[in-house]
């Protein structure tokens, strides 16, 4: 009796707490990893990666600060976007069905948000290739007045203000006392754990899995029309290539970083790793699907000063044949990276 009475004289305070934790962001964050744990491994028979954290140990607390940050509303100026609202882990960490990037005060962008993956493997980042390393890339969007408007200072000044940062910190690297470069660190962190190597198409070639006629048909096509530019095993060649969009450039592209006419127009070749998962396609999103985009390969190409040669003349493809490759682009998704625990937003439980 004596002991049901004092549970019942503890609810109260127990719901109240609950109500609490509910509308307190802080408390209820979950930041615990899954037993597999933080590394960072080459998959077998992939080139070597230009970043590899050197100068930037990899650990758990590091990846779990850097994963909180990319998460965090914090880092834009009214508190409303985070790296995650146009990078979202389901489409493949790009921005689902947005043509240019949405961001502050509803605003648009010029650019379609790539995905986010195997960027260990970049060493130019954005279509322009003009930020040229993984530790200075959020810096780009946190100040752009389009995407999260705000300024470094104000948002390391956030962060050591903050009941949770300072601390992360301490456990990651060592110091309370939170700088840009660290923030940035940590981010690099967990932007550089993200592999994507489990597609049906990586099970395939360890001989874990096979491939049905349609399939194999589409890898083969693949293999002599696209793999020059989108080449495996990172389904890109990391160059700056004009695909033939258009005659005339709305966005120079890598020419406007160069200023050199021989750029004009191209843009660095997309991974086609998760492609299914990310329309709209093209740096200005201007295709909804795969079928638009094989017929622009095959009907649509436009000639041009720039245009990579390799598209000179006419890819020939049937409609079966398109719709193979099709088939095969859709063995490059990766459902474990989509759905892996460890990449999740940690302020949605
Ligand atoms: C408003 C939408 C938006 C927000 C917010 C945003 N991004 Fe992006 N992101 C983009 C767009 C658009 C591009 C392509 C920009 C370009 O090419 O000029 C991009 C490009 C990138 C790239 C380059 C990928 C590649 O393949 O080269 C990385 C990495 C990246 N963003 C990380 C981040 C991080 C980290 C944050 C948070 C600090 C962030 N983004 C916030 C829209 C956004
Ligand atoms: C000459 C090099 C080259 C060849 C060959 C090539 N592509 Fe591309 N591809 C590109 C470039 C460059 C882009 C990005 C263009 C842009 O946005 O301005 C691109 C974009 C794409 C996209 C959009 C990806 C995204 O995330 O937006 C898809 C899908 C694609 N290509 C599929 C293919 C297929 C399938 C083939 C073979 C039939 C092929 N490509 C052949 C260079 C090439």
């Amino acid at each position: 009796m004596i002991q049901k009475m004092k549970l019942y004289g503890w609810l109260p305070v127990f719901f109240s707490l609950l109500l609490f934790s509910s509308c307190e962001r802080d408390p209820v964050v979950k930041e615990e990893l899954p037993a597999d744990n933080i590394y960072f491994v080459v998959p077998q028979g992939w080139p070597t990666p230009h970043y590899d954290f050197t100068g930037n140990a990899l650990t758990k607390e590091g990846f779990v600060l850097g994963r909180r940050l990319f998460y965090d509303t914090k880092l834009s100026k009214d508190n409303t976007i985070s790296c995650g609202s146009c990078h979202q882990q389901f489409a493949a960490f790009a921005h689902l069905d947005h043509k240019v990037s949405h961001g502050i005060y509803g605003l648009l962008g010029i650019r379609n948000a790539p995905p986010i993956f195997n960027l260990n493997w970049h060493s130019e980042f954005m279509w322009d290739g003009g930020i040229n390393h993984i530790e200075v890339q959020p810096l780009a969007p946190i100040t752009n007045p389009v995407e999260m408007d705000e300024d470094m200072a104000v948002v390391v000044s956030k962060l050591q203000g903050d009941a949770t940062y300072p601390k992360m910190f301490k456990d990651a690297f060592d110091t309370d006392i939170i700088t840009s470069q660290l923030t940035f660190k940590a981010m690099a962190q967990f932007m550089g754990m993200l592999i994507s190597d489990k597609s049906k198409y990586d099970l395939y070639t360890r001989g874990e899995a096979t491939f049905t006629a349609s399939e194999l048909n589409g890898l083969s096509l693949f293999q002599q029309k696209c793999n020059t530019c989108h080449t495996a095993p990172l389904f890109t060649n990391l160059q700056y290539m004009n695909n033939g969009l258009d005659t005339v450039f709305a966005d120079a592209g890598r020419g406007k970083i160069t200023m050199m006419a021989a750029d004009s127009g191209t843009f660095k070749v997309p991974s086609l790793r998760n492609v299914a998962l990310s329309p709209p396609y093209m740096h200005d999103g201007r295709f909804n699907t795969l079928e638009q985009v094989l017929e622009h390969y095959v009907h649509g190409v436009k000639n041009s000063a720039t245009l990579s040669t390799e598209l000179t003349t006419p890819i020939v493809l049937s409609s079966g044949e398109k719709a193979d490759i099709i088939t095969f682009l859709k063995t490059l998704t990766d459902n474990t990276f989509i759905k892996d625990s460890r990449f999740k937003d940690p302020f949605t439980p």
